[in-house]
């Protein structure tokens, strides 16, 4: 099967896809499944976001210090992200704070916008992919399940990663997550007017997947790529 970015590429176009959505909605595996099969880098905002926490947390710093925190943000590169140590749960809660400083955010967009602008396109995912980062992205799905579908999977997830966890604690990290992101005045976590929702309550990955790249078919027919 041809790849988009063979077509894309032929065609002169870049193909744009961007998945928005809550913690834990499922929308980091299914960019990273989709840019696999469409033959497109990868670019999964959140860790920039947890990588300019981890280097304040790590200087003892606080991750609401704006000077500091943007300046950690103008330091990072796309590369060499320690997931191991940035998908924890203190990490998670931390990157939604330094999220909220728009000065932070302002540091991030041209390294986010400069991805998107690559060749042949690219997959991003994050909380303003669809509305503030590539407002024209080709494709914008905004993924997203009950709170309580989100805590269990993250539940599984950090138990995997050998965090001890507590469910109750994982759904109240969630929904204070969920509230900031949401809440915050500076490109909070919202669907774009012309995103497909993408809700995976009800849904394994396979399926969740499944539906992603019938999400993604459809819109190609439209664009005749
Ligand atoms: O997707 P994630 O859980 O790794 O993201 C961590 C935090 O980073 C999230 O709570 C909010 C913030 N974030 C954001 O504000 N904008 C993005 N595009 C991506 C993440």
């Amino acid at each position: 099967m041809p790849t988009w970015r063979r077509l894309a590429q032929t065609s002169g176009d870049a193909v744009i896809i961007a998945l928005d959505g809550p913690a834990a909605s499922g929308k980091g595996t299914l960019a990273r499944r989709l840019a696999q099969r469409f033959g497109l880098p990868h670019l999964d905002t959140g860790l920039l976001y947890r990588a300019t926490a981890s280097a304040l947390v790590e200087a003892g710093e606080r991750p609401d210090d704006e000077r500091r925190a943007v300046s950690a943000a103008r330091g990072l590169g796309l590369t060499d992200f320690d997931e191991a140590k940035l998908r924890g749960r203190a990490m998670g809660e931390a990157a939604s704070i330094v999220a909220a400083i728009p000065a932070v955010r302002a540091a991030l967009l041209d390294m986010q916008r400069a991805f998107a602008a690559r060749p042949g396109g690219a997959v991003l995912d994050g909380r303003d992919i669809g509305t503030v980062i590539c407002p024209h992205a080709d494709v914008k799905i905004f993924v997203t399940a009950t709170p309580e579908t989100r805590a269990h999977r993250r539940a599984l997830e950090l138990a995997s990663r050998g965090e001890k966890v507590d469910y109750a604690a994982v759904l109240e990290d969630i929904r204070i997550r969920d509230r900031r992101d949401s809440g915050r005045a500076s490109a909070p976590l919202m669907q774009a007017m012309d995103a497909v929702v993408l809700d995976t309550t009800q849904l394994d990955i396979e399926a969740a997947y499944a539906a992603a790249v019938a999400i993604v078919e459809a819109r190609r027919g439209q664009l005749s790529l």
